[in-house]
């Protein structure tokens, strides 16, 4: 920025001894903007006929001011005044967030008075995405993008880009849920069960799971390396953070215990015969009774079964039964009727 508005006119036998730019005075005397550390190597004088010239590099916000010449000679010194007034601005970004939507609303902002009539280019990541005549502008609340603008016209002087930094997306939890980590449809007494907790806090959210409304555990994660029919309940979770606090949905948690099932393969045969199970054709018991016992069953025990009946005369061969475990209440049908 120049400031050339100061030419002087003074009588040839005059000698001219100092000529400074100046801001502010030090007691008595200016002070010279050339041995100002706020204006180290931003300055520089030229003079050209009686034209003193002042010349101010990376204009910053702060280098608004009155500036004065002011040259002294041998006989007299001289001031100039008013001075000339420099206002320096600088466009700005702001964000100012919708409370309820992940969107923000961008304003290019100036402490100058802007013409009410300017036209706006907007950035994104570097790039003009809107020639929109606009100070404002509605954008998709994206981390990851940067916006600045600039006055139309004025492009070489846009504002720094502003980054949609995760701070604009603090916000109290708006959902808290729970995921329970055992796909089956029926938990078994014995079983490993995980009750995790989550939700959309930022910051994070701290967790407290309740059973039965009372609260049991900080953590996010509930943990039940081997659950038992006391464990069963209603369970909730809360996440809370600085601002705010959601409860979960409450899940009911119905622990049953494993059903217990015996196969029994029979015969008439005398000599008594000795007996062997088969699933799949597999062997899984040979021996005197006719009993295969499950201590727990799951659906991982269905298929089909069949056994063999032996003595010394030969064997027979029982038809083969299909099993289809399902559920608690098909297991329990079904060993009422093997
Ligand atoms: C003073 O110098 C500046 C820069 O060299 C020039 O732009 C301006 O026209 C000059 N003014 C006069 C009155 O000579
Ligand atoms: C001009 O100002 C200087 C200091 O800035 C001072 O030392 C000097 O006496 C002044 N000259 C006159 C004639 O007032
Ligand atoms: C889920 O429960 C079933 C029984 O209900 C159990 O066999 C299985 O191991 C459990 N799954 C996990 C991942 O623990
Ligand atoms: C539950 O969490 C524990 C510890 O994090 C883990 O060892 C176990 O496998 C988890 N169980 C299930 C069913 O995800
Ligand atoms: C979350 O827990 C930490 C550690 O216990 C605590 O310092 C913090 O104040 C808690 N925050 C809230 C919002 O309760
Ligand atoms: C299976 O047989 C064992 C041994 O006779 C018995 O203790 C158990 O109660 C039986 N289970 C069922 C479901 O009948
Ligand atoms: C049981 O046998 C039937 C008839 O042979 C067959 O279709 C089915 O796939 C078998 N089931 C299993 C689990 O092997
Ligand atoms: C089962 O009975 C058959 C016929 O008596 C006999 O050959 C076989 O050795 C017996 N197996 C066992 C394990 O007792």
């Amino acid at each position: 920025y120049r400031l050339s508005g100061c030419s002087f006119k003074y009588p040839s036998r005059v000698n001219v001894l100092k000529r400074v730019w100046f801001t502010k005075w030090n007691k008595y005397n200016p002070e010279d903007l050339k041995t100002d550390p706020v204006y180290a190597g931003r300055v520089s004088y030229s003079s050209q006929w009686k034209n003193y010239t002042l010349t101010i590099r990376d204009l910053r916000e702060s280098d608004s001011a009155v500036y004065r010449f002011r040259f002294e000679t041998n006989q007299k010194n001289f001031t100039g005044l008013p001075g000339v007034t420099l206002t320096v601005t600088a466009l700005q970004v702001h964000v100012g967030r919708s409370s309820n939507s992940n969107w923000a609303t961008l304003t290019c902002q100036s402490s100058c008075r802007l013409n009410y009539h300017s036209s706006y280019n907007w950035y994104k990541n570097g790039h003009k995405v809107s020639s929109r005549n606009k100070y404002w502008y509605s954008v998709n609340l994206n981390p990851s993008d940067s916006y600045s603008c600039a006055v139309r016209g004025y492009e070489d002087f846009s504002s720094p880009s502003v980054c949609l930094n995760v701070k604009y997306l603090l916000d109290a939890p708006k959902f808290a849920s729970v995921l329970v980590l055992n796909n089956s449809h029926e938990i078994v007494e014995g079983s490993s069960v995980n009750l995790t907790c989550s939700s959309d806090a930022n910051p994070a959210a701290n967790y407290t799971w309740y059973k039965d409304k009372k609260p049991v555990n900080t953590e996010q994660q509930l943990t039940f390396s081997s659950i038992q029919s006391s464990d069963s309940g209603e369970y909730h979770c809360t996440a809370k953070n600085e601002l705010g606090q959601r409860p979960s949905e409450v899940i009911f948690i119905n622990i049953v215990e494993g059903s217990s099932v015996n196969l029994t393969c029979s015969s008439d045969a005398n000599p008594a015969a000795n007996y062997t199970w088969y699933k799949e054709n597999k062997l899984l018991l040979h021996g005197p009774v006719g009993r295969y016992h499950l201590s727990s069953i799951s659906s991982e025990d269905s298929g089909n079964y069949s056994c063999k009946a032996e003595n010394l005369y030969g064997p027979a061969q029982s038809v083969t039964l299909y099993i289809d475990v399902e559920c608690k209440y098909f297991s329990e049908q079904l060993r009422k009727h093997v």
